[in-house]
C-alpha cells in the first residue's frame, strides 16, 4: 500500500522535526501534525518562523518550505486521525513519578490516552507508528487496546524508533545513520513495513533502512541510548581520576578515541549528560531487567546513572570548596541552561542540579543562555520540588544580556558548551568581577591558559 495522509501526534522535539523533514522529501504525502497544546500548534503555525516553539539549526528553512502545501499543525486531532492511513505516537514519556515504578518506570498515561483516542475515532484501517521512546514489548498494550474496540478496523503496530540528536535533528534526519522499523513478522505485519519504508526511502538509502521484528526495535532504541551515556559515564569517572593524578582527560579521551575500535566519539567530558532521553532510556532499561529478576544487570545499568549524578554533584561540591567553603550570599553566574549546545531543550541538564545545590548552599545564581526562557528555568527548578517557586525566584536572576549576568560575580560556571561563550571580551568580564575571579568549566570550552594569563583562576573538568 502507498501512504497518502500521515498524522503525527505530539508537536514535540522529535514530532515536529520529523514529520517536517518527512514532508519535504515527500511533497505527495500530506503530513498534519498534532497535539493538545494549542500554544504549541499556534507556535509552530507562526509566520515568523523564529517564533517556532523548537530551536533546531536549519528547521525553520525545512517548516517554511512544507508548511501549508503538505505539512500542517493542528489541534485537531480527531479529523486528523480518522484521515489519515499512518499515523505517529510521538508524545512524551517522562519518568513516573508516583506509585510502582516510580523514578524509574516510563509513565505510558499518554500513549495509552492516545491508543484510545485512535479506536474511538477510526472508520478505516491504520498503521500506528511508535516513534516516542517505550519500554519493550508497549506495542502489544496498545495493539491489545486497539483491536478490543470491536468496530472492525484493522491496526499494524510498527516500532520506529528516533535516533535523532537536538541540536542537529534536522542534519540526522535528512542523512540518518539508519533507519530502524520493526514490525510483525506476519503478512500484514511485512506490508505495513513496507509502507513505512517507502516513506524513508525518498530519501534514505535502502541499505540504511533495516527491519526488525518489534521488539528488536524497541530494545534496540533503549541500548542504543545506553551505550552512548555508558561511555559519557566512563569519561567523567576518568575525568575524577585525571584531576588527582594530574592527567588530562582531554588528552587521555584523545589517545583512548584514535583506537579505531573504539572512536572518538562520546568522549568528551563533561558536568553529567542530560536530555530526555539518556537518562529516562537507562530507568527503563533497568526496569526492565529487574522485572525479569535479571538484577546483576539492572545493577550494571543503573551505575551509569549514579556516576552521572556524582559528576553533577562533584562539580557543584568542587565549586564551593575552591570558593573557601563558602558561596553564601556570593553572585555566581551560570553560562548556559540547556542541557547541550543548539538546543532550547532543558530536560535533565545538568545545570539545573549544579543550580539547585548552589541555592541549598545560600548562593545567588546568576543565568545566562542564548536560548532558553526564564519560565522555563524557573519550571526546571520547581520541578525538582526543592523548595517553594517564591523561594527559587530569590535565589535565580535571569539575564538576557551575558555581560550584564557576569558583572559584580565572584565565579562563572560554564554548563552548555554554546560557541558565542568563546567569543566573549574575557577581559572585560574579568575586569567587572569580584576577586580572585574564577572560572569553572564543566564543558572544558574556554582557552584556559588564556583565561588564566587575563587574571582568572580556572578550574577545568577532568584536569
Ligand atoms: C518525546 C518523548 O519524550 C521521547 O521519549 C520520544 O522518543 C519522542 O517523543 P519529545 O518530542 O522531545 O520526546 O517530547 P515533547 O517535546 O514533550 O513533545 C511531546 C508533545 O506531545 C507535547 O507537545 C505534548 O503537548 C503532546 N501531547 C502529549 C499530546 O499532544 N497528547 C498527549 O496525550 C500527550
Ligand atoms: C540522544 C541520542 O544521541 C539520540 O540518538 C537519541 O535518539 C536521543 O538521545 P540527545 O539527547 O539529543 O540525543 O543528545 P546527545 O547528543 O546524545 O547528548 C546527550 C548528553 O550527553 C548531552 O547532555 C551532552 O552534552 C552529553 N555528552 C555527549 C557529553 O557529556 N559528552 C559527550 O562526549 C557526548
Amino acid at each position: 500500500m502507498k501512504v497518502k495522509n500521515i498524522c503525527c501526534i505530539g508537536a514535540g522535539y522529535v514530532g515536529g522535526p520529523t514529520m517536517a523533514v518527512i514532508a519535504q522529501k515527500n511533497p505527495n504525502i500530506n503530513v498534519t501534525v498534532v497535539d493538545l497544546n494549542e500554544k504549541r500548534i499556534a507556535a509552530w503555525n507562526d509566520d515568523n518562523l523564529d517564533n517556532l516553539p523548537v530551536y533546531e539549526p536549519g528547521l525553520d528553512a525545512v517548516v517554511g518550505e512544507s508548511r501549508g502545501r503538505n505539512l500542517f499543525f493542528s489541534t485537531a486531532v480527531d479529523a486528523a486521525i480518522d484521515a489519515a492511513d499512518m499515523i505517529f505516537i510521538s508524545v512524551n514519556t517522562p519518568t513516573k513519578t508516583y506509585g510502582v515504578g516510580k523514578g524509574m518506570a516510563a509513565d505510558l498515561k499518554y500513549i495509552e490516552l492516545c491508543a484510545r483516542q485512535i479506536a474511538r475515532v477510526s472508520k478505516s484501517d491504520k498503521i500506528i507508528v511508535e516513534k516516542s521512546t517505550l519500554p519493550v514489548r508497549t506495542a502489544e498494550a496498545v495493539k491489545n487496546i486497539l483491536d478490543n474496540t470491536g468496530n472492525g478496523v484493522k491496526y499494524q503496530i510498527l516500532s520506529n524508533p528516533e535516533f535523532l540528536a537536538e541540536g542537529t535533528a534536522v542534519e540526522d534526519l535528512q542523512a540518518p545513520d539508519r533507519v530502524l522499523i520493526g514490525g510483525e513478522q506476519t503478512p500484514e505485519g511485512l506490508e505495513a513495513i513496507q509502507a513505512l519504508v517507502d516513506v524513508y526511502a525518498s530519501w534514505v538509502p535502502k541499505a540504511q533502512i533495516i527491519t526488525t521484528n518489534l521488539w528488536s526495535s524497541e530494545l534496540s532504541k533503549l541500548t542504543a541510548n545506553a551505550f552512548l551515556a555508558q561511555r559519557v559515564s566512563s569519561i567523567n569517572a576518568l575525568s575524577e581520576l585525571c584531576e588527582v593524578t594530574g592527567a588530562n582527560v582531554d588528552e587521555v579521551a584523545n589517545a583512548i578515541g584514535k583506537d579505531s575500535r573504539i572512536g572518538p566519539k562520546f568522549l568528551k567530558a563533561s558536568v553529567g549528560f542530560g536530555g530526555s532521553c539518556f537518562q529516562k532510556d537507562i530507568l527503563n532499561l533497568v526496569y526492565i531487567a529487574k522485572s525479569y529478576g535479571l538484577d546483576a544487570v539492572a545493577d550494571y545499568w543503573e551505575q551509569v546513572i549514579i556516576m552521572n549524578d556524582h559528576q553533577k554533584h562533584r562539580f557543584a561540591a568542587n565549586m564551593v570548596r575552591t570558593m573557601y567553603n563558602t558561596v553564601s550570599g556570593k553572585k555566581l553566574a551560570f553560562l548556559g541552561w540547556a542541557f547541550k549546545k543548539d538546543t532550547n531543550d532543558t530536560r535533565e541538564s545538568a545545570a539545573i542540579y549544579v543550580a539547585d545545590k548552589l541555592i541549598d548552599e545560600q548562593a545567588n545564581v546568576v543565568v545566562y543562555d542564548p536560548k532558553v526562557t526564564d519560565q522555563q528555568m524557573y519550571s526546571d527548578l520547581d520541578y525538582l520540588q526543592t523548595r517553594s517557586s517564591e523561594a527559587n525566584q530569590n535565589a535565580l536572576t535571569v539575564e538576557n544580556d551575558p555581560y550584564k549576568a557576569l558583572e559584580g560575580a565572584h565565579a562563572i560556571a560554564v554548563l552548555t558548551e554554546w560557541d558565542e561563550f568563546k567569543t566573549y571580551d574575557w577581559q572585560r568580564i574579568y575586569d567587572n568581577m569580584h576577586k580572585p575571579a574564577f572560572v569553572f568549566d564543566g564543558r572544558s570550552l574556554l582557552d584556559k591558559s588564556a583565561l588564566e594569563q587575563v587574571g582568572f583562576q580556572v578550574y577545568v573538568i577532568g584536569q
